[in-house]
């Protein structure tokens, strides 16, 4: 039999997110032989009270004949997935069902590439010493903004630079409304029930409205990116909710644009989070971040200001943010397979 590097990928957490992230990945399986000499095999996926799994690997037709019973962490584990992404609901408050998938791969070494954020911002240092003392590998640039790339620009294009600053447009929910109501003239209630109706903001946006979901991404992009210690009391947290009509008439004479921003500050060892809406003039490029874009800019001390803006369709975008990393433990497992055997079959 031909020797080859075998990758079995299960998917906990089946909704628009968790399905997107398998159909791009079968069809990108022959990229991941091609590129990484690796059999990518979907192996499981499930929701939270059925599933499916096929040790040969699933195809994109039977993605839909789902058995009642088969969900939770005991069934991943048993389908014998070596790498497990996370896509379930997210609760920072509790961990949300992602908690339990999460310890479980990574406690006995597999590794795991997170999409929902609840897990990792309620016990993200736990996590991150877990897989630490297993070799597990933990991705997460789906949690951390998706399409924006935020702890792979620290990890990989400021290497070696000390960070000094973060801030970030990290809410397309919340940019997008207050993009409508500084250009469209819409209230603040006209503009979220459109938002609501187009799909991009939750029946229940909360989260989202009040910073919750700006502080969640800055929680891990500082606990993952930067190695830090953060925890939601730490961040002073306002969102957007009491911005009022004469607010936004008052930035438009004054010829400035609002922001729901995501700010950390680093110096003489301590760090200080916010989230909050700041003000910028036209001729700062975090001014221009429309709609339902987002933006990072990261000041640090040998490369001065480095800024990134994403955009990208939902959930597409999020799903190849989850691929992206697969493609980092791909890269990772191909490297060490030229010097060891591990892995193959
Ligand atoms: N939508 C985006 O663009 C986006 C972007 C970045 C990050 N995210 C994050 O990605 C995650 C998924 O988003 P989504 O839009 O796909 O949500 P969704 O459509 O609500 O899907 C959630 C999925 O999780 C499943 N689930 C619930 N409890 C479970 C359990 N105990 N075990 C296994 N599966 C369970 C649900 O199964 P049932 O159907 O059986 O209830 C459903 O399949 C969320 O945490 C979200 O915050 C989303």
């Amino acid at each position: 039999m031909k020797t080859k590097n075998v990758a079995r990928v299960a998917i906990a957490g089946f909704g628009g997110v968790g399905r997107a992230t398998a159909n791009l990945l079968l069809s990108r399986r022959q990229r991941y032989r091609e590129v990484y000499g690796a059999e990518v095999r979907l192996v499981a996926v499930c929701g939270s009270r059925s599933g499916l799994a096929d040790v040969g690997g699933l195809e994109p037709e039977s993605l839909d004949a789902f058995e009642p019973g088969l969900s939770g962490p005991a069934f991943i584990e048993a389908s014998g997935a070596d790498i497990v992404i996370e896509a379930g609901p997210s609760d920072f408050r509790t961990g949300g069902p992602g908690l339990a998938y999460l310890r479980s791969t990574l406690s006995a070494g597999r590794d795991a590439i997170v999409i929902s954020k609840g897990a990792l911002v309620h016990s993200g240092p736990e996590l991150r010493a877990m897989a630490r003392s297993t070799g597990a590998t933990l991705k997460l640039s789906g949690a951390a903004a998706a399409a924006l790339p935020t702890i792979d620009l620290l990890e990989n294009s400021l290497k070696g630079c000390e960070v000094l600053e973060i801030l970030g447009i990290f809410n397309a929910t919340t940019n997008y409304l207050l993009d409508a109501m500084m250009n469209q003239n819409l209230g603040f209630e006209e503009a979220l029930a459109r938002a609501q109706a187009g799909g991009f903001a939750e029946a229940d946006s909360r989260n989202d409205i009040e910073g919750w979901d700006t502080a969640s991404k800055l929680v891990l992009i500082s606990n993952f990116g930067l190695d830090a210690d953060l925890t939601m009391d730490n961040l002073s947290v306002e969102g957007i909710q009491s911005v009022a009509a004469h607010d936004i008439e008052a930035w438009r004479k004054r010829g400035l644009v609002p922001k729901l921003v995501g700010s950390l500050v680093r110096a003489e060892g301590a760090t200080r989070a916010a989230v909050g809406v700041r003000t910028y003039p036209l001729s700062d490029p975090l001014a221009h971040v429309s709609g339902k874009n987002k933006a990072i800019r990261i000041t640090t001390d040998a490369m001065g200001e480095t800024i990134a803006i994403g955009s990208g369709t939902e959930p597409l975008a999020t799903a190849a943010a989850a691929l992206k990393d697969l493609e980092h433990i791909l890269t990772a497992r191909a490297a060490r397979a030229t010097g060891c055997s591990g892995g193959l079959e």
